[in-house]
């Protein structure tokens, strides 16, 4: 019998590095599976992979074996275009840095992947406010970047990141530049989404504090996985 639907599945994943004759396998033989509706946490020490796992899935990196399977479609086969279409519409990616571009407001940062995939002004401009509404920051579209803070600018960086509604968002340490309050509300709000939208979330952090939130929590030690903890305190599926 066929399982639930996957959204992710890499298989064997492995990817090694060559740096001046120096070889390093950041990733060997990693298996995670995506399924619809989970919110999943990864993770590990400093260099065990966590970001060179979320790049590869996020097509921003190639692997060096194994598979990534989006959506059933291996993203090793896919060409540069095919890529960039599926980070356009069907995945969402959040840093530690935020990436806000300075000199628009938050709705004009919210709006602008809508821009760049060519959706008409009006339907943009209902989703573009939607996603701001979504993150609790509606009374702060004309803001810039600057005139808001830590927490609100990220919080501007995922709705900007939810606005093409991904079926997957990446999350890379988003709450690495935050205090422990604000990264609280990071985690709750993607605990939320993740049970209110049809997303599922895939977040790399230090903050072991955060875990409760997440459905699962993957650790990674080596480039491989060291623990799969089922957690689900408050949602168990
Ligand atoms: N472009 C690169 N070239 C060479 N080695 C790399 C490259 N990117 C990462 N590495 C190496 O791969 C390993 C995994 O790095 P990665 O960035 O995935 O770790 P991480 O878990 O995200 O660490 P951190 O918690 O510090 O962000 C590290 O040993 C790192 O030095
Ligand atoms: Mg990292």
């Amino acid at each position: 019998m066929k399982g639930p639907r996957r959204i992710v599945a890499t298989v064997d994943l492995g990817r090694t590095y060559h740096l001046e004759g120096e070889e390093v396998s950041a990733l060997r033989g990693v298996n995670l599976t995506v399924h619809p509706g989970r919110f999943i946490a990864v993770v590990g020490r400093s260099g065990s992979g966590k970001t060179t796992l979320l790049n590869l899935i996020a097509g921003l990196d190639r692997p060096t074996s194994g598979q990534i399977l989006f959506e059933e479609r291996d993203l090793v086969d896919m060409s540069e275009a095919e890529l960039t279409e599926l980070r356009r519409h069907k995945i969402g990616f959040v840093f530690q840095s935020f990436g806000l571009l300075p000199l628009l407001s938050a709705y004009e940062n919210v709006e602008l992947p809508l821009r760049i995939s060519g959706v008409a002004a009006r339907e943009r401009d209902e989703r573009a406010r939607e996603a701001l509404a979504m993150v609790g920051l509606s009374h702060r579209a004309n803001h810039r970047p600057y005139e808001l803070s830590g927490g609100e600018q990220q919080r501007v960086a995922i709705s900007r990141a939810i606005v093409t509604r991904p079926v997957l968002l990446l999350a890379d340490e988003p709450t690495g530049e935050l205090d422990s309050v604000n990264a609280r509300a990071i985690f709750g709000l993607f605990e939320e989404m993740v049970h209110t939208q049809s997303i599922s979330v895939v977040a790399a952090t230090h903050d072991s504090t955060l875990l409760e939130m997440a459905n699962q929590v993957l650790e990674l030690r080596d480039g491989t996985i060291a623990e799969k903890a089922e957690v689900g305190l408050r949602y168990r599926s």
